[in-house]
């Protein structure tokens, strides 16, 4: 009689964030076990996994800081893969630039740079030490696309890299830690032999499993409420968090996958997709102060989809992403009113 297959293990780190959510569902909903790491498992903004279909019997939830090895190593123990998604992802401008603690650069805010960078490295470590067979490391187009070197006529593909020290003039730190984090893992990986694959998704967008709103949930709702902010007419490359937690796992359970993978479906301009959205959902006020800007080359995740990855479509996307933002009260005209967050008004032409 053959025995039934083990139960596969993973680790997810910053397990209750908005993509993260969606892969600990889908992981649970495929037979995995999961540790998920949090920093605070009892904080109410975490309280979703719990209730997620398999979440009593399978979920494990484990209170570990990237920047602590002991709690990650509880975290890991037992675990034939790692997911790494824990990064911060800021709102607003990065404001703190004391001397860093890390060896890398001391004159990088340490707020970012340190869990993204030197949390990145942390869990690599753990991962080597505990013999895990497979690490995804969520990495961004942050890490891909900011490269004024790349001909304009070229789509971008996975052989691109972000400038690092052009960001550092724009003070996108959070790209700037990205592009760090990411080349730390490929310099880690090559020298000690570990399996990794990243993921470069550009902006996430869809419905939240969290009750807060993420950053880049925060772009979207800006564009369909208004507000102050100018924004650059541009081409914005873009994906539904549901098709990046597919993706996720895709590469992890595919034996084949090896290096980057661009995990992008969907290109509109800023205008386009307001038109879009008021065509779907007319009751909107929208942003009205749209400047026009380049329209740099676009991106290929042809890679990916190669893999397997069908993407769902634009406007599924929108409908669930806005359903969702409705539910939660965050479009309602007496909610706080909204800026866009810093990472989109780093690059603003004429802000
Ligand atoms: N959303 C996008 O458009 C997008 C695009 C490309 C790549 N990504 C990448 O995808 C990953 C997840 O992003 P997200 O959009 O889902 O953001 P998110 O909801 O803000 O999730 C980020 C998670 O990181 C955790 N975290 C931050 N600092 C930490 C630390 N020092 N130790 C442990 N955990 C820490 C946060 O935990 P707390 O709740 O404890 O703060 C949070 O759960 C990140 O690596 C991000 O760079 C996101």
């Amino acid at each position: 009689m053959a025995s039934a297959s083990p139960q596969r293990r993973v680790c997810v780190t910053g397990g209750g964030g908005f993509i993260a959510s969606w892969l600990v569902k889908l992981l649970l909903s495929r037979g995995y076990a999961v540790h998920a790491t949090l920093r605070n498992p009892c904080d109410p903004k975490n309280a979703h996994l719990k209730q997620l279909d398999g979440a009593s019997e399978n979920l494990h939830l484990f209170k570990a800081d990237v920047l602590d090895c002991d709690a990650l190593a509880r975290a890991v123990e037992g675990c034939e893969g790692l997911f790494h998604l824990a990064t911060p992802v800021p709102e607003d401008k990065v404001v703190n630039p004391e001397a860093s603690i890390y060896s890398f650069d001391a004159n990088m805010p340490l707020e970012v740079l340190g869990p993204a960078v030197k949390g990145t490295i942390n869990v690599l470590k753990i991962c080597s030490i505990m013999k895990v067979q497979k690490v995804v490391v969520m990495s961004s187009n942050a890490a891909v696309t900011s490269n004024p070197n790349w001909p304009e006529d070229k789509r971008k593909d996975e052989s691109c890299w972000s400038d690092k020290e052009f960001c550092k003039q724009k003070e996108d730190w959070y790209s700037v830690a990205k592009i760090a984090a990411e080349q730390e893992a490929w310099q880690y990986a090559d020298k000690k032999g570990l399996n990794v694959v990243t993921l470069c998704p550009p902006y996430v967008f869809g419905p939240m499993l969290q009750p807060t709103a993420n950053a880049s949930s925060k772009i979207l709702i800006y564009i369909i409420k208004g507000g102050s902010d100018v924004m650059n007419n541009r081409m914005w490359d873009m994906v539904d968090v549901r098709d990046v937690a597919d993706a996720l796992l895709l590469v992890y359970e595919k034996k084949e996958s090896s290096g980057r993978y661009i995990c992008s479906s969907n290109r509109i301009s800023t205008r386009d997709l307001v038109d879009l959205l008021r065509k779907m959902y007319p009751k909107y006020s929208y942003i009205n102060n749209i400047d026009d800007a380049e329209h740099k080359a676009p991106v290929t995740s042809q890679k990916l989809r190669d893999l397997g990855w069908e993407p769902r479509k634009l406007e599924e996307t929108l409908m669930d992403s806005v359903e969702c933002y409705q539910k939660a009260g965050l479009l309602d005209i007496h909610a706080n009113p909204c800026r866009l967050p810093f990472l989109v008004r780093a690059w603003q032409v004429n802000p």
